[in-house]
């Protein structure tokens, strides 16, 4: 595997691949690997002849309070880590490179972003519309892929993508997880273990809500409010949202129709800790279908 400092040259060498006729995908990653960003270079694998991953803790979707200098790093065991997992190359700029003196442009997308992360980090979806597309540019790919993991991202990648005529292909991957649940995370290293034996109740209510929804369930507030009691069974959690609505939009709905995609997202505070986690569930067809015999 290669690694890669400069836009320049990774535009090079994307152009000589895509004159070979090479297919390319790329993974985008702010580093410090664990098995939800592996799965995603395995599966560029598969996708592309090519898999150009990048590592960039990028600045612009951090907030002044947030733990840009805390966030953890380990180049050489990334470095490692990407190459098993089937990378070609590694993009590894650093922020001059990416954001040189002067540089003041910041992408924004409207709707999707108005309401959860994007509440909760005003600035932070700008930041990553802005560093995607720089990194869209820098590697020119047929397919992109990021995980469900950070759901509402994903849309704004749609977005990005639609609204600039990228016309990039976006896969989206399914969240891995630890095994009693716990979505993987770069950021679960700062849990204590006390809190990172409780932190499971976030898949515990993803899972609460899905139970209610298969079991027939359509309104939103008592979905939300088994959601909620769930969650509550930990008393150190502190909850930033806990909301079911609708997956393609994030509208809110007092009552979901059947065979509407819905997803239901979660952030919440273990101690200094914020995680998120999501569940995308299909809202039942009214009269469960009837058994043959
Ligand atoms: P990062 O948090 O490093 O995540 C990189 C990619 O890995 C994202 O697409 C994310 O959704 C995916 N991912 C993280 N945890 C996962 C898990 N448990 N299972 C499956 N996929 C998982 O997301 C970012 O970086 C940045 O915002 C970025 C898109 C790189 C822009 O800076």
């Amino acid at each position: 595997m290669k690694i890669v400092r400069t836009i320049k040259d990774m535009q090079n060498i994307s152009d000589r691949f895509r004159a070979e006729g090479k297919k390319i995908s790329l993974v985008p990653t702010m580093g410090y690997f664990h098995e939800g960003h592996l799965s995603l270079m395995k599966r560029g694998k598969e996708l592309a002849d090519i898999v150009i991953t990048t590592l960039f803790v990028n600045p612009t979707q951090f907030s002044p309070n947030e733990d840009l200098d805390k966030y953890p790093r380990d180049f050489d065991r990334d470095r490692k880590l990407a190459e098993n997992a089937g990378a070609d190359f590694l993009f590894f700029p650093d922020v001059k490179e990416m954001y040189p003196d002067g540089f003041d442009l910041r992408i924004n997308i409207g709707g999707v972003t108005s309401e959860f992360e994007g509440k909760s980090r005003p600035t932070h979806f700008s930041g990553v519309a802005t560093v995607v597309a720089k990194l869209f540019l820098a590697t020119n790919p047929h397919i992109a892929l990021f995980g469900q993991k950070d759901y509402q991202q994903t849309l704004v990648v749609r977005k990005l993508n639609h609204d600039l005529n990228f016309n990039i292909d976006i896969a989206v991957s399914p969240t891995i997880r630890e095994a009693d649940g716990l979505a993987m995370s770069s950021r679960n290293k700062y849990l204590s273990a006390e809190h990172r034996g409780k932190a499971t109740i976030l898949f515990k209510a993803l899972e609460a809500g899905r139970l209610v929804i298969e079991s027939g369930e359509r309104d939103r507030k008592i979905i939300n409010a088994h959601i909620h009691k769930t969650l509550r069974t930990v008393s150190e959690i502190r909850i930033d949202y806990a909301c079911t609505v609708d997956a393609g939009t994030l509208g809110v709905q007092d009552k979901f129709d059947a065979g509407q995609k819905v997803v239901i997202l979660l952030a919440c505070y273990l101690g200094k800790t914020r995680l998120i986690d999501n569940a995308l569930i299909t809202i039942p067809a009214k009269f469960p279908p009837v058994a043959m015999t």
